[in-house]
């Protein structure tokens, strides 16, 4: 099977997920269970979408790996690895905020931070029938559109970022937003990751970073901005993953991996 064929059952998946989640949330939502942190929540709609998308996988992809924020890790045997968050954005999602998204990932090989590059990804925010997705090599669209970052030159850009969930990292993310905000038109907390990735593949956003992000959360969003023309690194310099993720057109990716010491 090729990427865009994996990009097609991602997009079918994520639109049936979708369509879950959001009749879920209208009839209303109660959190579950806080895990690590008060921020780090999960809700009964989390788990049933995640089944949901692990469960049409299977039948159409029985050999391969999954890695699901809710349900963990299973080894596959053809090479393909499916990166899920069944929703990202799980705080917003449970205030009632319109601004959460399913994020799927075909990425080749075991999801291994270091080595791991997606052949395909989807984005999609429920609440907005919004549908992003990417094919490595293929561009990135948003529906149709094909998208390409912003290009922000020596001033300004609005910038997304977000804060892990492990308080003890709080101080230094604090610290990091002082000292780029200056350079910055502006600062954004929206609060899901996959959706601020997306948002710099799309032009809204110029750039984004954060330290504390999982595979899960920035797997479908980081070939997004790759695949529209921008720079995702970790730190230093390397893949997207706990330490660090900058995103941006090349010339703000740079500013920013400055400002933010990596
Ligand atoms: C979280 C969101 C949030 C980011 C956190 C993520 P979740 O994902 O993407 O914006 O700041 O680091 O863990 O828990 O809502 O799936």
């Amino acid at each position: 099977m090729d990427a865009a064929a994996l990009a097609d059952l991602a997009l079918d998946i994520a639109r049936e997920a979708g369509d879950l989640a959001r009749r879920r949330r209208e009839e209303g939502v109660a959190i579950a269970a806080t895990k690590s942190a008060l921020a780090d929540i999960v809700t009964e709609a989390d788990r049933e979408v995640e089944l949901l998308i692990r469960a049409r996988l299977d039948e159409a992809r029985p050999d391969d790996g999954f890695l699901g924020e809710e349900s963990g890790a299973e080894r596959g045997v053809s090479g393909i690895t499916w990166v899920v968050d069944p929703i990202d954005g799980t705080v917003n999602y449970a205030y009632g905020m319109p601004h959460y998204a399913v994020s799927i990932a075909a990425v080749e090989g075991e999801p291994d931070p270091v080595t791991w590059s997606a052949l395909a990804g989807v984005v999609h925010n429920p609440a907005t029938g919004e549908m992003f997705s990417a094919v490595r090599g293929g561009g990135s669209f948003l529906g149709s559109r094909r998208l390409a970052v912003s290009e922000v030159g020596e001033a300004g850009g609005l910038v997304a970022t977000g804060f892990g969930y492990d308080p003890a990292t709080h101080a230094g993310d604090l610290a990091r937003v002082a000292t780029v905000m200056p350079l910055l038109r502006d600062l954004r907390r929206a609060g899901a990751a996959s959706l601020d990735l997306a948002y710099v593949a799309s032009g809204r956003l110029d750039g984004y970073f954060e330290r504390g992000l999982h595979p899960w959360d920035h797997a479908a969003g980081a070939l997004l901005v790759e695949e529209a023309g921008g720079v995702v690194t970790g730190a230093p310099g390397g893949r997207p993953g706990r330490a660090m993720t900058v995103a941006a057109g090349a010339t703000l990716h740079a500013r920013l991996v400055e400002a933010i010491g990596l």
